[in-house]
């Protein structure tokens, strides 16, 4: 089949991609969504840019394809030490200092295949003696289907388990063939739904619905737009004194250097990094 392709499809492709799965891609990515645009439009038979981008714009099931393909989903277990420090250190201590309601509604926003969620479980289950007494809530969301099975399966090879001490690798998995085999305790501590954090829904951002949020490595890969919308949503579902852990590679600093800064009055306290936000006061740690 000849396919009609033009550079302004690309450029269609490029915009429906921002605004719909908030990814950002400049003009050196273009070769790369052209490739991608190409194979849709073969895999779903549409003979040109045109046809296949109204059948983008129409299907949910087109655009889910088209966020498989598009969404970098690098992760590993216990990534940043430095942040499951301060979460153990900081954040736990002061959440059990709120009051007789041991509750902890956590949420790991682009947790790709899993990684992020399981580690806060397991670093809960090491850090909270008194865990049954506990209600503990570890939800992980994405854009990404494929990563969301591989994050229910909780079956992982040894490259995700690079940063995790070969004590934890004992204790919390099974090791079967090439793969680790994730403890069924833990498992069940995490669970997995499908979202797009660029869509707005107010029954799931619901005021002080989490009081941690993670969305590490996530940001990196949105336009303004859609960091600024996405941002905005998790502050307002964050518990007034709540906490943020966002950070990429280039940005994380070691744990004595922790910046906290208020998102509230978006002031920082440090520029070392975007690690760790409160949402009501700005401390240095
Ligand atoms: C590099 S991974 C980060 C995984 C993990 N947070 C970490 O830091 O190790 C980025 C994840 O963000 C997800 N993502 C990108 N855009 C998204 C969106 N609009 N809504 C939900 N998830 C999104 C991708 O699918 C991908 O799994």
């Amino acid at each position: 089949m000849t396919l009609l392709m033009e550079r302004t499809d690309i450029e269609r492709f490029r915009s429906i991609v921002a605004q719909r799965l908030g990814l950002c891609f400049d003009d050196s990515k273009q070769g790369f969504l052209a490739e991608v645009l190409q194979q849709q439009m073969e895999a779903s038979a549409c003979g040109s840019g045109a046809l296949y981008l109204r059948r983008l714009s129409a299907s949910v099931e087109e655009m889910r394809a088209v966020a498989e393909k598009l969404t970098v989903c690098e992760t590993y277990f216990f990534r940043y030490a430095d942040h499951f420090r301060a979460l153990a250190e900081v954040v736990i201590p002061q959440i059990r200092a709120r009051g007789q309601r041991r509750q902890l509604r956590v949420l790991s926003a682009g947790c790709a295949s899993g990684e992020e969620a399981y580690s806060l479980a397991i670093l809960l289950c090491n850090e909270l003696p008194d865990l049954a007494s506990w209600h503990i809530t570890i939800l992980g969301i994405d854009i990404n289907v494929a990563m969301l099975a591989k994050a229910s399966r909780a079956r992982y090879h040894a490259w995700a388990l690079r940063d995790a001490n070969a004590d934890l690798r004992a204790t919390y998995f099974r090791s079967e063939g090439t793969e680790f085999v994730l403890d069924s305790t833990i498992r069940s501590m995490a669970r997995f739904e499908e979202r797009n954090l660029v869509e707005d829904d107010p029954s799931f951002w619901q005021r002080d619905a989490f009081d941690v949020v993670f969305c590490r490595n996530v940001t990196m890969y949105l336009t303004f737009e859609a960091t600024q919308s996405v941002i905005a949503r998790i502050a307002q579902s964050l518990h007034p004194s709540g906490f943020l852990f966002m950070g990429t590679q280039k940005h994380s600093v070691v744990f004595p250097r922790t910046s906290i800064y208020c998102i509230r009055t978006k002031r920082f306290t440090t520029s070392a990094g975007t690690l760790l936000r409160q949402k009501a006061t700005a401390f240095s740690c």
